[in-house]
């Protein structure tokens, strides 16, 4: 639904205070519900209660760490009033669990399959009552798991090199969608520490599912490589040609882009059923000059051949490492290694790039680079010795073409506080307003306006001798940033221990939803266990949030 023209969509909230209080802040003016807590049931069963689950409970609960996660509409409902929720669980909340802590080493059959049952993702209808507050439709045939127990399909040019059944998806960090309404969610790691005796190449990709239960089942999809994904985004064009944003958050990682081979189908969603399967995966090479550049990641160019030269991470040390001789036979080749091969085929090292966002009209693209303590050695797009407390990239596509090979780039913002001047200049930053750390989540709203939200680590160390991170900046937080003038306003903040993540909302922009990760204080339930939960962020005036 478009907005009347009477909406209006400036940013006019009364910012929150830094704080380090065990509830979430907000506001004047809003109100915070709880949606979605760790242990809820998703599908029909017993949800927790203060107990342990059996492997059968846990396979039906929300699992843990909530993360990345998109709304989409349903036929034949106000998508304002309800829909679907799709959402990531990147760990288990092991507290309401099991007892003791967990050692996939000695781990029983049955913890096994508990704490696999924690990762992955769930997807549930929900409904805003006539109180205005949003509740799970309990029993909706669209409520669902896939977790790390769940059976998956792989698809594309290394499929063949995966299991053909392949047991579970873990680290499910944060996630996208595609044009044609199906879920895309990030495996962050590329290795099954949870249930260490499955295979390597089934873990690290990003995995296709329709929360609609209609086209195919899910399916890690090799094109788009194997890496520590964080999440994705995409540019769409008026050809229905559509390019894939996607962060590799490791040291080193890189940023890059897949373009499909086809154009979408808007008229026959089963089309695309494969459409992720075919297509050319790039990483993006920052030049000096403020001009930038996609390099194909594709077997035979750019030096990705049989006895290609590896030059490591160049960032780390002055002392640049050995070069190490990797062997690209075939795509697969490229596709598995892909870490290796983006830094063969010259992918800029960058400081653990995290979310990407798209503007709505194509113009910028941001990416958020939360840290890199360990780096030694700057370049023009990571210029910052131990980089502690991150920045914001913001890149412009050549004609804002979702096809183009070049484009130009910008630093948005070095975060940091001046309070930390005493630490030395890396530690200030540049932001105007209200300071933060560690930028994680991004995400450009549909009226073009910019939200990121942090995860630095508590306790952390500020830099600065005797003061700790969050005698700086509070406890981990969300922000509306003005793009042009870079003025930050603090939004809200997170109870203790917690990490802000994941963004969806209604298409009115009255209700927000967002996660609540690791909490180690007294919420959500006070007396109870901490629990992460998805809530629901909404104004007391019912007008659409941030105005
Ligand atoms: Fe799971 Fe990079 O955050
Ligand atoms: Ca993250
Ligand atoms: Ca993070
Ligand atoms: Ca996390």
């Amino acid at each position: 639904p478009t907005p009347t023209p009477t909406d209006s969509y400036t940013v006019s909230f009364a910012p929150v205070a830094a704080n380090m209080n065990d509830t979430v802040t907000v506001p004047t003016g809003y109100t915070v519900d709880v949606l979605l807590k760790a242990g809820d049931s998703v599908e029909t069963g017993t949800p927790y209660s203060g107990s342990f689950p059996t492997p059968a409970d846990a396979e039906k609960w929300a699992g843990g760490n909530h993360d990345g996660m998109e709304y989409f509409d349903l036929s034949g409902v106000d998508a304002n009033n309800g829909g679907l929720l799709a959402l990531n669980f990147e760990y288990p909340d092991f507290n309401i669990l099991m007892s003791g802590s967990y050692d996939p080493a000695t781990a029983t059959a049955d913890q096994k399959k508990i704490a696999l049952s924690a990762v992955g993702i769930g997807v549930v209808e929900i409904a805003k009552g006539s109180d205005g507050k949003w509740a799970v439709k309990a029993g909706s045939r669209f409520n669902k798991r896939y977790t790390g127990n769940s059976l998956y399909r792989a698809g594309g040019p290394a499929a063949g090199l995966l299991s053909a059944s392949i047991k579970g998806m873990l680290n499910n960090c944060s996630s996208g969608r595609t044009p044609w309404g199906t879920y895309l969610t990030c495996e962050e790691t590329t290795d099954n520490y949870l249930d260490p005796v499955q295979p390597e190449n089934d873990y690290g990709w990003v995995v296709e599912i329709d929360p609609y239960q209609e086209l195919a089942a899910p399916t890690k999809r090799t094109a788009m490589g194997r890496f520590s994904h964080e999440n994705v985004a995409y540019m769409a064009n008026a050809d229905r040609r559509v390019a894939f944003y996607m962060g590799d958050d490791s040291t080193p990682g890189c940023i890059y882009k897949f373009i499909p081979d086809r154009a979408f189908s808007t008229a026959n969603r089963a089309a695309n059923i494969d459409l992720l399967d075919y297509g050319t995966l790039y990483v993006a090479r920052f030049n000096g000059d403020g001009t930038g550049e996609w390099r194909a990641l594709v077997q035979g160019q750019n030096g990705l051949i049989v006895g290609a030269s590896d030059p490591g991470d160049v960032s780390q040390s002055t002392t640049p490492p050995a070069p190490a001789t990797v062997n690209f036979a075939n795509q697969a080749d490229v596709l598995i290694k892909c870490q290796s091969a983006a830094r063969v085929a010259g992918g800029t090292i960058m400081d653990r790039p995290e979310w990407i966002t798209v503007a709505p009209d194509n113009s910028a693209v941001f990416v958020t680079l939360t840290n890199n303590s360990g780096r030694r050695v700057t370049d023009p797009a990571n210029p910052r010795v131990t980089n502690r407390h991150g920045h914001i990239i913001k890149f412009k596509e050549e004609g804002n073409s979702p096809l183009a090979t070049k484009f130009s780039w910008e630093i948005f913002l070095l975060a940091g506080d001046p309070a930390l001047a005493s630490g030395g200049a890396n530690l200030v930053g540049d932001i105007k307003g209200d300071t933060f750390s560690s930028p994680d989540g991004i995400r450009i709203d549909p009226k073009g306006r910019l939200w990121v939200q942090t995860d630095h680590s508590i306790p952390g160390t500020s830099g600065v001798t005797g003061k700790s991170i969050e005698d700086i900046f509070g406890q981990n937080a969300m922000f509306y940033i003005d793009q042009t003038t870079k003025q930050s306003k603090r939004f809200l903040v997170g109870p203790k221990g917690c990490e802000i993540t994941g963004l969806a909302y209604t298409p009115d922009l009255k209700t927000f939803f967002v996660n609540i990760q690791h909490p180690t204080g007294n919420w959500p339930v006070s007396g109870q266990q901490p629990r992460s939960s998805t809530i629901v962020v909404r104004r007391t005036d019912s007008q659409p949030v941030g105005n």
